[in-house]
């Protein structure tokens, strides 16, 4: 069997590698500047006046100094644009001109399914497309968007098409070039119908494509061209796919990702139109989330191209409680996050038609931190003067105070809200400090936060070793999964991302890292995933060699905590010598017994 690094073959990998010299390749985004053997610049990843990010051109590793960022080319562009690692060596490989084969071996038809389904959906959007410019129906829908300002080259720019109010006007067409309907139903363009035959998901719809990271088209938006009648619902978006997860896809972040890394800034909307509205008007950094709150995958998207990401959401959804959660998710991960303050009804599109850009322009620029924001509504909900509102205002205020990001900004409100509650200020502070103790941070989002966040996580390089392999081969996690036991490893992070594994593993598909690292939050625990799947030493072992190393990383586990065990068992011993029953001796050895009878961990 070929070797296989996450699906991609181990000499691809080893050959993208070789041709991908990552002084060029940091040099595309940032400026480096030789400093003795080595090149410094800017970090990337945390945002700095000094540079300490370093470039080794020798060992063709980077560290950053200041934040700690570091790996090779494979974790660069997967830090930098939140890529698995399958996506970056694809990624790298096409800058490099290397050409990733076809592969049956691994997860057998799971990569041939999603490369056909780009495939149906590029052919759906052409068809969409050729409707909209080239068809008596599609003349409508011209018109529609004519009437509400879009032009024709933004058209162009999002590709946006018309489905035509035909029950199988695609599937007609795609059927003719040979695509399968079932393969159509898998992509999410057709349905079957409820005796016999199949339908078309979209009719009679302006047909926004929902491209991914990657530049490949995922899914569709589609809106009804007419409002109330009986067509169904405002938007119809396609269903999941295995290409289309709503919740790490962003409206527009293909388009935007250029200028959202030149100003650092990304600006959130809601809609479809909103996005395309804005882009026209010249704010080119705007994306959309598909019609639900923002998630930890979209939230990492976002972080890694912006410092700051303003939400220009309508004011009535601004006061909804998924909102503020998807919001929180996003500060934890890094972003500061400012809320744009809309009139009431309007939203960007509205706005910017009615007012202009640069008004809308100004209400970016004068968006409010989240913080002030969240205070200020909370406080319009209240009356003040009733004891009993006073105290189930300030309740809800600890809520919000204890979602802050540092404890500057939380003693900073803390100040301003006891002022304004005229309680005393250290009062409130140690009613706050008593909540932060209960585990209460991030409340709405019905989490507690570890209580060792910031400690340093205790791995041992056995465990970073079985982390790795296990990430990049089934046969290996199910090897760990039957011969090691939870109990062998002592830090409980450490234990919880490979408790994460084993349950990947028990479901059939080995998860990639990028899939488990959204279960975590603790950017400790993402970096070290990513570095032990990207650690250049256990890229491109032999199925032997890999598994050798598994059971002999497996062993010294074992060997430890066996070691403690006995330890523990003969200080109890010696208790019970000196106070305990023969009985008691006796079931204790037993254990000891067992416990010594027990030579590897494979058994
Ligand atoms: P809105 O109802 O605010 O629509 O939905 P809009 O963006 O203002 O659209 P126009 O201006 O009337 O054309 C915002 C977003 O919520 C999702 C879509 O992603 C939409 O862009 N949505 C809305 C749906 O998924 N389904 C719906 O029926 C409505
Ligand atoms: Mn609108």
């Amino acid at each position: 069997m070929l070797v296989m690094s996450q699906g991609i073959p181990e000499n691809i990998v080893d050959e993208i590698r070789q041709r991908t010299d990552l002084v060029e390749l940091v040099g595309d985004y940032l400026k480096l500047e030789r400093r003795g053997k080595n090149m410094v610049g800017l970090c990337p990843f945390h945002s700095e006046k000094t540079p300490s990010f370093t470039v080794s051109p020798e060992k063709q590793l980077f560290h950053c100094f200041g934040c700690g960022a570091s790996g090779n080319v494979f974790s660069f562009v997967m830090q930098l644009d939140n890529l698995s690692f399958p996506e970056a060596a694809r990624l790298l490989a096409g800058r490099a001109g290397v050409r990733i084969p076809e592969h049956k071996s691994y997860s057998p038809g799971a990569d041939d399914l999603k490369e056909n389904i780009y495939r149906v959906n590029n052919l759906a959007a052409r068809f969409y497309v050729y409707c909209l410019k080239n068809t008596d129906s599609g003349k409508n829908a011209l018109e529609y968007l004519q009437k509400r300002g879009i032009e024709q080259e933004i058209i162009e720019q999002f590709n946006l098409g018309y489905a035509p109010n035909d029950w199988v006007g695609f599937l007609k067409l795609a059927q003719k070039k040979g695509v399968s309907p079932e393969l159509m139903v898998k992509a999410g363009l057709v349905s079957p119908g409820r005796e016999k035959g199949y339908y078309d998901r979209f009719r009679n719809r302006i047909i926004f494509p929902i491209y991914d990271i990657s530049g490949k088209i995922a899914g569709f938006g589609g809106r009804l061209l007419s409002e109330g009648g009986k067509e169904g619902p405002k938007y119809l978006n396609s269903p999941e796919t295995p290409v289309f997860d709503k919740g790490s896809i962003l409206f527009g972040l293909n388009l935007a990702r250029e200028a959202i890394r030149r100003e650092k800034k990304a600006v959130v909307m809601e809609g479809y139109t909103d996005v395309v509205t804005a882009y026209q008007a010249g704010i080119k950094n705007a994306v959309a989330s598909l019609g639900t709150s923002l998630t930890k995958t979209q939230a990492r998207h976002l972080k890694s191209q912006a410092d700051v990401v303003v939400t220009a959401y309508d004011s009535d959804a601004a006061g909804e409680a998924a909102t503020w959660r998807g919001l929180t998710i996003l500060q934890s991960t890094g972003c500061i996050v400012r809320v744009a303050d809309l009139p009431e009804g309007s939203d960007p599109d509205d706005y910017i038609r009615k007012k202009g850009a640069g008004s809308f322009i100004e209400i970016i620029n004068n968006a409010r931190p989240l913080m002030d924001y969240r205070l200020s509504q909370l406080k319009k909900r209240f009356d003040l003067s009733s004891d009993k509102e006073r105290m189930d205002y300030t309740e809800e205020l600890m809520n919000i105070l204890l979602t802050a990001v540092n404890h500057i900004e939380q003693d900073y409100y803390l100040k301003i809200s006891a002022e304004e509650l005229g309680v005393d200020e250290d009062a409130l502070r140690s009613e706050l400090k008593k909540r932060r103790r209960r585990g209460t941070r991030y409340h709405e989002a019905g989490k507690t936060e570890l209580p060792e966040k910031n400690q340093k996580i205790n791995i041992r390089p056995a465990e970073k070793i079985l982390i790795s392999l296990m990430l990049q081969s089934k046969e290996i996690a199910e090897q760990g999964r039957s011969h090691l036991q939870l109990d062998f490893i002592e830090d409980l992070r450490v234990r919880e991302i490979i408790e994460a594994i084993f349950e990947h593993t028990s479901s059939e598909t080995l998860a990639g890292a990028d899939k488990l690292l959204d279960r975590f939050e603790d950017p400790q625990v993402t970096n070290l995933i990513t570095e032990a799947v990207t650690d250049p030493s256990l890229q491109e072992l032999q199925p032997q060699t890999a598994k050798r190393m598994t059971e002999d990383c497996i062993n010294q586990l074992y060997q430890v905590w066996a070691k403690r065990k006995q330890r523990e068992l003969q200080k109890k011993l010696k208790e019970l010598e000196l106070q305990g029953s023969d009985e008691q001796i006796e079931e204790l050895l037993r254990e000891h017994q067992h416990l010594l009878g027990r030579k590897d961990g494979s058994s």
